[in-house]
């Protein structure tokens, strides 16, 4: 897989010089009613990175992402595939947390869509794994569920972050929707994540 040099080691602008930018933003309605920005956490140059949805109430009150009972699921997979948290990348379609853990409504995702596009763009992951349907639908720019998208493997499409080349999207279920149904679901998660093992392996 093609490898694109990664701005962050080149003098560029920095993933915590962006973090820093996005702990103040206010570009959306979530700013109002938020603890605190969760942007992300884990290796600025990791190969691999994690999408989930949007902060619940845990994740708004310690600012890192999938602390709760669905990030305990999450850390579990990650293990299972011998990396750990601190050697990947995990962050969210929105940085902030919707009230009530409702859905991000489509005026928020958009207005979050340019902090992920720098992340993306800085730490150019070779495998992104989206956990359930909005982290998969903005990263393969479909309307397709997470259920037909499962199983597959396809190229990001996202014209924000366009120097990430060659990044392959391993859509998966959402840690909480495996949480609630357990069962076929995290075989199928589990079987998911020993195929990135295998593409992170096969791209050296
Ligand atoms: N669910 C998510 O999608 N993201 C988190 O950070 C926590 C729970």
């Amino acid at each position: 897989m093609p490898s694109t040099p990664n701005p962050a080691a080149f003098g560029g602008t920095t993933l915590a010089a962006v973090e820093q930018d996005a702990l103040s933003c206010s570009r959306c309605d979530l700013a109002v009613t938020r603890t605190q920005v969760v942007f992300g956490a884990g290796d600025p140059n990791a190969d691999l990175l994690l999408l989930g949805e949007g902060p619940g109430e845990q994740e708004d009150l310690t600012g890192v992402p999938f602390v709760g009972r669905s990030g305990m699921l999450l850390t579990q997979l990650i293990e299972g595939i011998e990396l750990t948290r601190e050697r990947v990348y995990i962050c969210n379609v929105v940085k902030c947390r919707p009230p009530g853990n409702r859905d991000p409504r489509p005026d928020e995702i958009d207005a979050c869509g340019p902090w992920l596009d720098e992340q993306l763009e800085l730490i150019r992951p070779i495998v992104i794994i989206t956990l359930g349907n909005f982290a998969t639908k903005l990263m393969l720019a479909t309307k397709e569920g997470i259920t037909k998208l499962r199983g597959r493997e396809m190229e990001l499409q996202r014209p924000g972050a366009r120097g990430v080349v060659g990044c392959v999207v391993v859509p998966t279920y959402h840690p909480a929707a495996v949480l609630r149904s357990g069962g076929r679901l995290l075989a199928e998660t589990r079987a998911d994540f020993v195929k990135v093992k295998r593409l992170l392996r096969a791209s050296g």
